[in-house]
């Protein structure tokens, strides 16, 4: 009863190399704060971590947005600093003020990190998944995730978000060696983590690779290109049809690189990206995935539709998945993210 022959789900047509027209649509950051669904469960629970580990609650985020706009796809409600927590460093999210984790600078701070990722501390993640797949509609996807080894470690190393993420690129610059240990340990962790996600039911994963931009040539290849090429790698090799999608934020023209040698079979396009060099550009086998500006959707009106039609001409005829470049931001008007539905189902193609 599987097979792209019966496969009633857009988001998998598509990402299985269909085009489709109107394109199927999620929002990065779709379950979140500008939800007043989301933000009245999350004020009953005291920490975002609690939150991310309660699978009732998991799982009813990871809906909510579903309901309210009947997105083609839902994306698991959790983060991707519970990588850190589950090996063993301290993670949390203070309120107004992001994350904040117990910093690595020495040898002896990797050390004490797990071995191994602890999957008995994430089982909820993985309960939150089987309860999210009995929920959704049967046309709707469901999308795991992680972090990218790179972006999950400039977080561990400055122990918070920071501009640019200097901190990492400082520490990668003068102890390759532990850095090297430190990517080497996510991308073990970041194979079993989504193994196990794709175990639990998840149809596609993610890899966001938030800070990929950051990094200057040499520096990128080492520290972002061939440690996602080994989990792709690495999670194919449990799971030989699992789907990936990239996102490396920010890289521009290595985007043709990155698919080449990391070979997802969808690349996410940050908002910078222009869709018709993208359209024109990038291998016509790779399925597309973006790339609104998050503040057009603030925005909304004329500049939306604007930014909506341009995206929609540019890649009418290849294999494309609406969504934004970046996360969808706490202030979006909730009648905006209507309109750009209905917007991309009800627009005829030119
Ligand atoms: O709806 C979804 O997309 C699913 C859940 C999800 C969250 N974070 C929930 C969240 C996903 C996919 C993420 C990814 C994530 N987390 C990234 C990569 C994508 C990106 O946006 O760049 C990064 C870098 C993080 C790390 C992180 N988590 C930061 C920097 C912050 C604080 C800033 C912020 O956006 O709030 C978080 C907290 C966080 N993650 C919240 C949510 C809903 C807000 C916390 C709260 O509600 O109290």
């Amino acid at each position: 009863m599987t097979g792209p022959s019966v496969q009633i789900k857009p988001f998998l047509r598509v990402l299985d190399g269909e085009a489709l027209f109107p394109p199927p649509v999620w929002l990065m950051r779709q379950a979140g704060r500008y939800l007043p669904e989301y933000r009245e469960m999350r004020a009953k629970i005291p920490t975002f971590l609690d939150f991310c580990y309660t699978p009732a609650v998991a799982a009813e985020a990871t809906l909510q947005p579903i309901r309210r706009f009947g997105f083609d796809a839902a994306i698991l409600f959790s983060d991707i600093l519970v990588v850190p927590d589950a090996l063993g460093q301290k993670v949390t999210f203070e309120a107004n003020e992001g994350p904040r984790l117990d910093p690595i600078q020495s040898t002896e701070a990797f050390l004490k990190l797990h071995e191994e990722i602890d999957l008995q501390r994430l089982a909820p993640v993985f309960e939150t998944i089987a309860r999210v797949k009995a929920g959704l509609p049967d046309e709707t996807a469901l999308i795991g995730f992680c972090g990218a080894p790179w972006t999950v470690a400039s977080y561990m190393i400055a122990g918070r978000g920071t501009p640019d993420q200097t901190p990492a690129r400082l520490f990668a610059y003068q102890q390759p060696e532990l850095f090297q240990r430190l990517i080497d340990r996510l991308v073990q962790a970041s194979i079993d983590y989504l193994g196990r996600q794709v175990e639990a039911g998840v149809e596609a994963v993610q890899i966001f690779d938030t800070w990929a931009g950051v990094l200057p040539p040499g520096e990128w290849e080492r520290w972002c290109l061939a440690p996602i090429k080994e989990i792709v790698a690495g999670v194919r090799c449990r799971h030989e049809n699992v789907r990936v999608i990239g996102f490396p934020k920010g890289i521009g023209p290595r985007l043709a690189d990155f698919a080449a040698q990391t070979g997802v079979e969808a690349l996410g396009l940050d908002s910078a990206a222009d869709p018709a060099w993208a359209a024109r550009t990038l291998d016509k086998s790779l399925v597309l995935q973006g790339n609104l500006d998050p503040l057009a959707l603030v925005a909304g009106g004329t500049a939306l539709k604007t930014a909506v039609k341009r995206i929609l001409d540019a890649f009418q005829g290849r294999a494309h998945i609406f969504n934004l470049g970046h996360g969808i931001l706490p202030q979006t008007p909730l009648e905006n993210v209507e309109a750009l539905i209905e917007l991309i189902r009800h627009r005829t193609p030119t």
